[in-house]
């Protein structure tokens, strides 16, 4: 099938074709916009989507050397994200859908993030434990078959990515946080500061980021403008140390618990090396396999939205045209 997916949840305009079994091209369009306001500015991002979705529609088609005409379905992201965001592109791909008479599939966004790991490779294969973790989601997913998914463990507050860009805020890092935080704690020491890990009693697989950010403010808060100044990166490597440690700890729980043998990583959050660095080591000692994409792949991409889509399509299943965005929608 030649299938067009699109993705435009949060501030990224994205388009991919699937094409003779493989992804033929993914264009990505960063709306850089948001970055002096520190993060993402809806009523901007839906405009910026407005501007790029066929300018980025037409580079996916012609990287593909696919026309329209040829298409023979669509793959959309319609939940959740920005109502304004996701409302882009799904008209969007109505339209065409509409206009072509082809079938239309609309695909959660964390249900695409967690297809990644399968867009160039066969990747894991059910039941296996997806780690889903960005600037809007921190989430434990026991995927028991492609298109059923349990959720056993998710944030009760902050997103691991976004206490990496509230944290870089707080050092006067560029946004996003994550990469910025990530290189200078490159330079820092992680036993600086000890901080909290944010343990939630009533599930040990729940995430709880808040306290630490706010522990972070008032460590800086303690401490005069040199040191906050000397200190820069130790507190980078601190904060980064406690973040990506809970995500090993609670992943390694999880494996345990649910007997699980693979450990899929997605999202921005993926992208950081020290994490995959922690987790490999982790594989080794405890004998599971661990998968992650390529950077590309794990920050929002439409790769990963037609790569769903072709799993439904396939299988004959589509979405009505009538299809709304649900910007709350759980997994
Ligand atoms: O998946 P993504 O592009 O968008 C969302 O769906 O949120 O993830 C973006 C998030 C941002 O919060 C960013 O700071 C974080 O991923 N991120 C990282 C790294 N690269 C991106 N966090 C930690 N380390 C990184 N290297
Ligand atoms: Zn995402």
């Amino acid at each position: 099938m030649k299938i067009l997916g699109i993705e435009t949840s949060c501030d990224e305009t994205a388009a991919a074709i699937w094409l003779d079994q493989k992804l033929a091209s993914n264009v990505i369009a960063s709306q850089e916009e948001h970055n002096i306001f520190g993060g993402v500015v809806p009523e901007i991002a839906s405009r910026a989507h407005v501007r790029l979705i066929w300018p980025v529609v037409e580079q996916a088609l012609n990287e593909a050397n696919v026309a329209v005409s040829e298409l023979e379905g669509i793959a959309v992201t319609y939940a959740p994200g920005l109502a304004g965001s996701l409302l882009v592109g799904l008209n969007f791909a109505k339209a065409i859908a509409l206009a072509g008479n082809l079938p239309l599939v609309g695909i959660h966004h964390i249900e695409g993030h967690i297809f990644s790991n399968s867009v160039l490779h066969a990747g894991p294969e059910p039941p296996f434990l997806a780690l889903v973790i960005s600037g809007g989601h921190t989430q434990l997913t026991l995927v028991k078959a492609w298109g059923n998914y349990e959720v056993i463990g998710r944030t009760r507050d902050d997103a691991v990515g976004e206490a990496f860009d509230k944290v870089a805020k707080m050092l006067d890092l560029p946004y996003p946080g994550g990469p910025a935080i990530e290189n200078l704690a490159k330079k820092g020491d992680s036993q600086y500061v000890s901080l909290p890990k944010g343990k939630i009693k009533s599930n040990p697989l729940d995430f709880s980021y808040s306290g630490l950010k706010t522990a972070v403010l008032y460590h800086l808060q303690s401490i005069d403008q040199s040191e906050r100044l000397t200190r820069k990166a130790d507190v980078a490597a601190s904060f980064q140390e406690a973040a990506l440690q809970v995500l090993v700890d609670k992943s390694l729980l999880a494996l345990d618990k649910h007997k699980l043998q693979q450990l899929a990583l997605s999202g921005g959050v993926a992208c950081n090396g020290l994490l995959r660095s922690k987790l490999q080591q982790a594989s080794k000692k405890y004998g599971f396999e661990l998968f992650y994409p390529p950077s590309v792949l794990c920050t929002d991409n439409a790769a990963m939205i037609v790569r769903a889509g072709k799993f439904y399509l396939e299988q004959g299943v589509t979405s009505p045209y009538s299809l709304s965005p649900k910007p709350s929608m759980t997994l």
